[in-house]
């Protein structure tokens, strides 16, 4: 008795390791969609062709806040390069591209009159994409704001911009619609604020916190609300116009794109658990909450006070439910400490003094743990934290449908090396996180799409060119971009084509 039972275990062990070693792409439930990504800024190029006008992306780049005073004036020149790009997607066998959309390409000066080369350029690929059986799934606004807004108005501070968004984005649903059918409208307005208004690594370079990065003044302490503010209701105004107006007829989902780092309670002290919570609802509820609860989270409101914006009963209707999906960016965990005088010696290292100085504003805790984040996220596997981040949204967001736009693994490369070396490691995490993705969905989660960041090396903002997460390499110092296939690409393509999760 004693041993068939014995005999029961090891077979059990042994089949639930042969199951997991045998996943396909046939495990996921029907219509799961997998592809991989990019942004326009990022890949396209052509920054001062056919029309396209500065973003404030060019602004920052060319004076020199990049690393190796990179631009993206050429980086993978997929402008130039869509076709081969997709037939390259076409072999790899995804179901889906992800890509953005340039608000200064398709209206150079962000608001009035529509750039006929911008609409073509669009069309082309969507065209290009469609013939391959490629579905295009297309963020709407992906950092590259108009400088001209900017100038104008200052950006993202001022209600304009939201009348503005909702232009360029009925002139999208307008021209593409009728062949998209998965739009994001705004990619990670949870990370754009801080970058941009808090700590001033990002453009617009506004800031107040001392962190050594020279920047523009700014308000850290208002600022992000109200930008984060601004984007949300963008999204909303976008997300009612398509649903008014175009999903009836074209029949497609409108979602919006977070970036969702977990965030774990680096010890089980009552401190830490309780910072960790304040850290997820600052970072995912405040967004999550307004869209699924209607207003910011409680938390938030008596934290923040009366620098966090209030809704007006009219906005709150349209923010609430305005989403068909969530699309989330994962790329793994922050250990979170309350506090901050108590952080590791590598993380006071790298933040100095200001880790100390700000351990008591809420806010500026969430900065700290963002640049912890960016510091070691990229470099570890840890498959857990999407579980965890997906489980999250189960139990407080009401299970939403969440797509995962961007997951992946970063290589560090000297850019004057010409290819960087192969990436065993990378075909490794994507494995690891697929799995994880595919036993949260027989958990409950409602997720139903996967999209590797990213198809190509592209610009990688502050890192320039010396972060890369692509599938395939680019040579940036040839002329002509030549693209090559990685070990992470030729697996990925393998599991496209019915092949084991690890083969
Ligand atoms: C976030 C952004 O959406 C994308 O543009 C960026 O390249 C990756 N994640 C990696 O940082």
């Amino acid at each position: 008795r004693a041993l068939s039972s014995v005999l029961f275990l090891l077979l059990a062990v042994a089949s639930q390791g042969a199951a997991a070693a045998a996943i396909t792409k046939g495990d996921f439930p029907p219509g799961f969609v997998f592809g991989t990504g990019s942004s326009a800024y990022q890949i396209e190029g052509a920054v001062a062709e056919d029309g396209r006008k500065p973003s404030i992306w060019d602004t920052f780049t060319h004076s020199g806040y990049s690393a190796d005073g990179a631009t993206a004036d050429v980086t993978a020149d997929q402008y130039h390069k869509y076709k081969e790009d997709v037939k390259l997607l076409s072999e790899m066998g995804v179901d889906a591209y992800r890509f953005s959309i340039a608000w200064p390409r398709l209206i150079p000066d962000g608001r009035g009159a529509v750039n006929p080369k911008g609409l073509e350029y669009y069309n082309n690929l969507i065209n290009e994409l469609l013939s391959h059986g490629i579905q295009p799934h297309v963020t709407i606004y992906h950092f590259d704001f108009p400088q001209a807004l900017q100038d104008e108005y200052r950006g993202m501070l001022s209600r304009k911009f939201i009348d503005d968004y909702t232009a360029y984005a009925d002139v999208c649903f307008k021209n593409f619609g009728d062949r998209v059918k998965y739009w994001s409208t705004v990619n990670e307005p949870n990370i754009e604020p801080i970058g941009g208004y808090d700590v001033g690594f990002f453009p617009p370079r506004r800031c107040s916190s001392p962190f050594g990065i020279s920047c523009d003044n700014g308000n850290s302490t208002t600022e992000p609300y109200i930008v984060a503010h601004h984007l949300l209701l963008a999204h909303a105004s976008a997300a009612s116009l398509y649903k008014g107006k175009y999903q009836a007829k074209q029949g497609g989902k409108i979602g919006l794109t977070l970036l969702c780092w977990w965030n774990e309670p680096a010890t089980q002290t009552p401190e830490d658990i309780a910072a960790a919570a304040r850290m997820n609802d600052f970072h995912i509820g405040w967004y999550m909450h307004p869209l699924v609860h209607g207003d910011y989270p409680p938390l938030m409101r008596k934290n923040v006070g009366s620098r966090l914006p209030s809704f007006t009963a009219e906005e709150l209707k349209r923010v609430r439910g305005s989403f068909d999906f969530v699309g989330f960016n994962h790329y793994g965990a922050a250990y979170v400490k309350a506090d901050l005088s108590k952080l590791d010696q590598n993380l006071r290292d790298y933040m100095g003094d200001a880790a100390v100085k700000y351990d008591t504003m809420p806010f500026l805790n969430l900065n700290n743990q963002l640049l912890f984040g960016l510091k070691m996220d990229f470099m570890s596997s840890t498959p857990w934290s999407l579980k965890k981040m997906l489980e999250h949204l189960q139990l407080k967001y009401k299970n939403p449908v969440v797509m995962i736009h961007e997951n992946g693994a970063a290589s560090i490369a000297d850019p004057s090396a010409g290819n960087a070396p192969d990436d065993e490691f990378r075909s490794q995490y994507l494995q690891d996180y697929i799995e994880a993705t595919l036993e949260s969905s027989r958990n409950g989660s409602n997720v139903q799409g996967y999209f590797v960041w990213s198809f190509l090396d592209v610009f990688e903002y502050l890192f320039g060119y010396r972060m890369g997460f692509g599938l395939y390499g680019v040579d940036f110092n040839s002329e002509e971009r030549t693209r090559y296939q990685r070990h992470s690409a030729k697996w990925f393509a393998g599991f496209l084509h019915g092949g084991k999760l690890r083969p």
